[in-house]
């Protein structure tokens, strides 16, 4: 269909005369009375009917050619996409990094001028007490729904750099996959929306949506200020729903609906000993080794069935429903595949439940790293004074993060020896999140899923965090899709983290779609 007849289908005549994209998301139809068409008259806009403003986004079910442009344009602008997706990785953007802010500021800039290139009004770098936020809009489709689209663009540490097969910020295609840190998280699906976009707005010069970007710097470290920043500009980011790329397909192959995430507490425990270091021949047998008092805290942390041993950890936990269960079960999966992919000879867990089970709607609690003592080469004969360990525990729904924090505290307290003085610390933490699966958002998302994939996707949680899902819904009251287009194997925060270029791009599609079947599944008024 032709954009004009397009005009005149939905101003329901059957002739326009003459039509006017304005570059604004409006156009400006003139329509006259088929009549006076027919006769021949020598047209003049004095003849024209009436002045119709159309709205662009209105082309969803006629504009077939508009569809077909932006997704031939993602076609032939492959290896650019690629080139400029090189460039935002290469800038590293470690968020650890608190002392020397200069790539994270240079990343923001980077992602802001981006979004001025393809389009995107009111680009804004606001600063935070840590990493800036970066926030820009394309606000033309009054009456359309707005889509708040979230993501990050910082990174986590690429050490230990000796096990990258190439290096961890200059992006290397291999096979089928681009290999760098952030590829997949997130750098490499935030730019998969930034490309969606640009290829709607230089080929229909409109969004069939209204669209409102943030794109945070501090989301690897817990996004420790952004939930202050949502609380200072809550009518900026009015929305009807939050967009997430920031997680991962079920397989290769298998598009999936996420829509469960677990939580997070991150502890850190220090324990002293003696005063100094000491002799071990002179000193050992004398006093409690930190270290081992350390190892023997931790051991005691899981029972023989592999359940937490902290008091009240599982009472606030919501049970698995016997539909979400069955559901589970129905996913395609092989515990022994699973096994041998990472080398190991059985999986370990909480006994009771499938391994899909403990990973998505179990609480769990990790030892991230231990250390202490002589860790260097050869042999030193020393009893430490000192030994630490940074203690991890994934939530589920309806646990509370501080509330966790707390009870593990007071049980380290309680059973560390007296031999040794102990501190506890809540370094930082998050909700678990569970989203509706019947939202429109991710009605939309499905089909979007199906019409960018050529398959149905399939519905899954991740056992991973994104704090700020819980509070865009407490401070925004916006619920959130999570639409991910990584993998389960991509590496994310360790060596040769990659993206699927299958992914990539068909994760371009797949948003271009969302953007077109949005206003299908959330019709009516809606606010901005
Ligand atoms: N993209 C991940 C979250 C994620 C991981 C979702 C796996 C789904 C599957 C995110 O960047 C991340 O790593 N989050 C941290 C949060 C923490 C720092 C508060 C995480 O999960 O460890
Ligand atoms: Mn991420
Ligand atoms: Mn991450």
């Amino acid at each position: 269909m032709k954009i004009y007849e397009f005009a005149a289908s939905i101003v329901k005549l059957p002739s326009v005369l003459w039509y006017c994209d304005r570059n604004d998301g409006m156009i400006d139809v003139s329509i006259i009375h088929p009549r006076l068409y027919s006769r021949g008259l020598n047209l003049t806009p004095v003849f024209a009917i009436f002045v119709h403003h159309i709205h662009f986004s209105q082309s969803l079910h006629c504009g077939a050619t508009i569809m077909e442009n932006v997704l031939s344009y993602v076609e032939q602008n492959k290896d650019r996409y690629l080139a400029e997706l090189k460039e935002l990785i290469a800038i590293p953007s470690v968020s650890t990094n608190k002392d020397d802010t200069r790539d994270i500021r240079r990343c923001a800039e980077w992602v802001a001028n981006h979004m001025r290139t393809i389009g995107l009004n009111n680009v804004q770098i606001f600063p935070t007490p840590g990493h800036p936020v970066v926030y820009s809009e394309w606000l033309g489709a009054p009456g359309k729904p707005t889509v708040l689209l979230y993501g990050h663009y910082d990174v986590q540490p690429p050490e230990p750099l000796e096990l990258w097969t190439s290096p961890p910020f200059e992006a290397t295609i291999r096979g089928e996959n681009l290999y760098a840190r952030g590829s997949a998280d997130d750098k490499g699906q935030v730019f998969i929306h930034l490309k969606s976009i640009e290829a709607y707005l230089k080929n229909a010069g409109a969004l069939p949506v209204n669209l409102k970007l943030l794109i945070e710097g501090e989301e690897e470290i817990g996004s420790e200020h952004l939930d202050q920043f949502v609380k200072d500009h809550k009518d900026l980011l009015k929305a009807d729903l939050v967009l997430i790329s920031d997680s991962s397909m079920f397989a290769k192959d298998v598009p999936s609906i996420c829509y469960g995430l677990r939580g997070l507490s991150y502890m850190q425990i220090d324990l002293v000993g003696p005063n100094k270091d000491l002799h071990s021949g002179s000193f050992g047998g004398t006093v409690h080794n930190p270290i081992q008092a350390l190892t023997e805290i931790i051991a005691q942390l899981h029972d023989k069935t592999g359940r937490v041993t902290i008091p009240g950890f599982y009472n606030d936990v919501r049970a698995l429903s016997k539909k979400e269960r069955d559901a589970f079960k129905k996913l395609p999966w092989s515990d022994k595949k699973y096994a041998k992919e990472l080398g190991v000879k059985e999986l370990y867990g909480e006994k009771g439940f499938t391994t899909l089970e403990r990973v998505w709607a179990r609480p769990t609690l990790e030892c991230n790293g231990i250390w202490g003592g002589f860790t260097g080469e050869g042999a030193k004969t020393v009893l430490p004074s000192k030994a630490s360990a940074k203690i991890s525990m994934r939530l589920v729904a309806d646990q509370k993060a501080a509330k966790i924090a707390k009870l593990f505290e007071k049980h380290i307290k309680k059973i560390a020896p007296k031999s040794v003085s102990v501190t506890v610390r809540y370094l930082h933490g998050g909700e678990a999140a569970i989203t509706p699966i019947d939202s429109p958002g991710v009605k939309a998302a499905v089909v979007a899923l199906e019409k960018g994939f050529g398959k149905k996707p399939l519905y899954q949680r991740e056992g991973g965090s994104i704090p700020i899902v819980v509070q865009f819904k407490e401070l925004l009251g916006l619920d959130t899709v999570l639409l991910g287009f990584g993998l389960p194997d991509e590496n994310s925060h360790a060596p040769d983290e990659f993206i699927s270029l299958k992914n990539f791009f068909g994760g371009i599609r797949t948003s271009v779609h969302f953007f077109n079947e949005l206003p299908n599944f959330m019709g009516g008024q809606k606010k901005k």
